[in-house]
């Protein structure tokens, strides 16, 4: 029997995630995906970008790197698009496209039931605390306010309930005693600069299984600690 190559084999039996990534601002984690995707880190492609506002730097981002942009902002008379027509658009740019996983990275319109559970692919979010604390917006100054002594970032499934669905991984630090709001954002930031890789690595592999997670401790045939999966990373 001949001798499959490592580098074959690995294509051959993985085709590439295909993902959809929905964003509002800089993009600086669609950027961490598209240098993923184009050194081979991930096994992804990254089918297209929706960002809901038009000027947002994640658009240079995903154009630099040849990726499909869809800006939904506004409607043809001018006017800032209202959530439903977003939606609309949105899904119907997302069915065409065929995501095996939809990622919301810094996306910051809130989604309604119908969309979220007609959507073509599971859907993930990347939010900036260790929820279930610190739902919603602030999420820094609240959690110093708090006086908490960790702190970090969640990627969880997206349900109906902002910011509510199964945890699936998260990475955490240690507050500072001089921490500010804008010092904890950036050292978070950086967490979720591995966080996301880290988990859309599992995705991509079958090791977090979407359609099965739950937050019950796994029985005998799964190998997998209870979620949330967790990095410590004392950035
Ligand atoms: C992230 O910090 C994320 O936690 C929040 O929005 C920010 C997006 O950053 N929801 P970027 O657009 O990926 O640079």
């Amino acid at each position: 029997m001949s001798e499959v190559p490592l580098e074959r084999h690995y294509k051959e039996s993985m085709p590439p995630l295909r993902i959809a990534v929905l964003v509002s601002g800089s993009g600086s984690n669609l950027q961490v995906l598209i240098d993923a995707m184009q050194t081979n880190e991930l096994p992804i492609e990254i089918i297209g970008v929706i960002s809901n506002r038009e000027d947002a730097y994640a658009i240079k981002r995903a154009q630099l790197a040849d990726i499909p942009v869809t800006v939904l902002s506004h409607t043809d008379s001018g006017k800032r698009m209202g959530i439903k027509t977003f939606q609309a658009h949105a899904s119907a740019q997302l069915r065409a496209w065929q995501p095996d996983l939809i990622i919301l990275a810094g996306f910051m319109r809130v989604l309604s039931t119908d969309f979220i559970d007609n959507a073509p692919a599971p859907m993930i979010n990347l939010h900036p605390s260790l929820l279930p604390v610190y739902k919603g917006l602030d999420t820094h100054q609240r959690a110093l306010q708090a006086g908490e002594r960790w702190h970090g970032c969640s990627i969880h499934v997206v349900t109906a309930e902002l910011d509510a669905g199964i945890v699936l991984t998260q990475a955490l630090l240690e507050v500072r005693s001089n921490d500010s709001a804008e010092t904890l954002q950036a050292r978070v930031q950086k967490l979720e600069h591995q966080l996301l890789p880290w988990t859309v690595l599992l995705i991509a592999k079958g090791i977090l299984n979407l359609q099965t997670v739950s937050a019950q401790p796994n029985d005998d045939s799964n190998y997998l600690p209870a979620l949330p999966l967790k990095l410590w990373l004392n950035y």
